[in-house]
């Protein structure tokens, strides 16, 4: 029996990993986010409605899972105050017993955010959440960082502070030495949270894991489509902690918030179909940044692709149901690159901008409504033609078909993914 699945997503995210998650933690002992920070925005749905995740792992849902925010994640001190405070007046317990935040994990301070508004604000930018992620990472690789352990201690972030305040003033921020008064209501609400990777290691250690994905592997800085791409590791390449299963969630269609080429782009009248009304809880829309997501032909260059990088056990395809709303399928099956049709993802970014797409494959879609089912074998036809043109050319096996935004809502096709989820 596996005891640790780690979730990466395949695509440029929101692939609605928030959910698997959700559903993945039921008997699960601990819940690991290991990559990004407030940037990451996973809706989930309760018996109240829409509630979204950004800095706390999507394991909160369930009672019983201690949720762990570890080294490599970004903490932005004050919205996390706002997110506890809005799980706590759903009913959630946010407490050390189910949530510890890595005292290795890089601190978001205000000087990061208005470093972002400058960049963001060039032609240069590249539509980016607005959460700081790039200038905390870089501050992080610069050594200019400071962690949660040490944000937490006022002698420290003291002592640390001025070659900071220095650095940034040549760049013509002006960092305030009055962060201390800043940052007092969160260093004192957050200072009970702080835990130790290596000791969550050793607690859990013949536990149950799930390690939750953020962000996808098409934004993954070194096998996304740089430089369009965050500033972390969300394939496989970062997982933090050791697994035996990876599942790897592909959106049955696709999107992309942010700039970046969008080769396979549906046009607009289909996309208008398929987004759905902002503010529902499966409609297209960022939900970090609110921005309209655009949507994507499934294009298996860049399936097939983040396959080869990830070396999944299972695919799970969310949000099959949406097919239910076009008459045809198209994928996009290979690229014209300036005559010739290549059969890979160029890497050279030039190149990419220049890719056309071949849409070698167009399914009959379906107009049966498939939220309620369960079985794979009580599907529509056409529906399993569809699953089984995403089996056949990316060789792995669907293991789950997410068919509505409820957590219950999913065909699961692995038994090992069944007995995780109920045993
Ligand atoms: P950043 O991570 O905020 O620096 O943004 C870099 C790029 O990644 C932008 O194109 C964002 O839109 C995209 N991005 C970051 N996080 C997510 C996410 O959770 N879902 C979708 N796109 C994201």
């Amino acid at each position: 029996m596996i005891k640790r699945i780690a979730i990466r997503g395949g695509g440029f995210g929101d692939e609605g990993k928030g959910k698997l998650v959700n559903l993945l933690t039921r008997k699960a002992h601990i819940c690991v986010r290991d990559q990004g920070g407030g940037n990451a925005g996973h809706t989930n749905e309760d018996e109240h409605g829409k509630i979204v995740t950004h800095q706390i792992p999507s394991g909160i849902l369930n009672p019983n899972a201690y949720n762990f925010y570890s080294a490599g994640c970004l903490l932005d001190p004050i919205r996390i105050l706002n997110e506890i405070n809005e799980f706590r007046q759903r009913g959630y317990e946010i407490s050390p017993r189910t949530y510890g935040i890595s005292e290795l994990a890089h601190v978001t301070l205000e000087h990061h955010l208005i470093e972002e508004e400058i960049t963001e604000g060039k032609s240069s930018g590249v539509g980016t959440t607005l959460r700081g992620i790039t200038q905390t990472t870089s501050a992080k690789v610069n050594r200019l960082g400071i962690r949660f352990c040490e944000f937490l201690d006022a002698n420290s972030f003291k002592e640390i502070l001025p070659e900071i305040i220095e650095e940034y003033a040549k760049k013509g921020i002006n960092v305030s030495i009055g962060y201390l008064e800043k940052y007092k209501e969160s260093i004192e609400k957050l200072a009970p949270f702080a835990a130790r990777d290596e000791d969550i290691a050793e607690r859990f250690k013949d536990k149950k894991w799930v390690i939750e994905g953020a962000q996808a592997t098409m934004l993954d800085l070194d096998y996304g489509y740089y430089p369009y791409i965050t500033t972390s590791n969300p394939s496989r390449k970062g997982i933090a902690f050791d697994f035996d299963y990876l599942l790897l969630v592909f959106k049955a269609i696709p999107s992309s918030v942010g700039y970046r080429p969008r080769i396979s782009q549906i046009d607009e009248e289909t996309q208008e179909l398929l987004r759905g009304a902002k503010g529902k809880v499966d409609a297209e829309y960022g939900a970090t940044s609110g921005r309209p997501r655009q949507l994507l032909w499934p294009d298996l260059i860049w399936m097939k692709y983040s396959i080869n990088v990830n070396e999944p056990d299972g695919l799970a395809i969310t949000k099959f149901d949406k097919f239910s709303l076009i008459p045809e399928v198209k994928f996009c099956t290979a690229y014209e690159l300036d005559g010739k049709i290549i059969d890979y993802l160029p890497h050279d970014r030039i190149k990419l901008d220049r890719c056309k797409p071949v849409y070698g494959i167009t399914l009959d879609s379906f107009d049966q409504d498939i939220s309620n089912v369960r079985n794979y074998s009580n599907l529509p036809k056409n529906s399993k033609t569809i699953a089984q043109c995403f089996e056949d050319i990316l060789g792995v096996r669907a293991a789950i078909l997410s068919v509505g935004p409820g957590k219950e809502q999913l065909i699961i096709r692995d038994r090992k993914i069944y007995n995780f989820i109920n045993k």
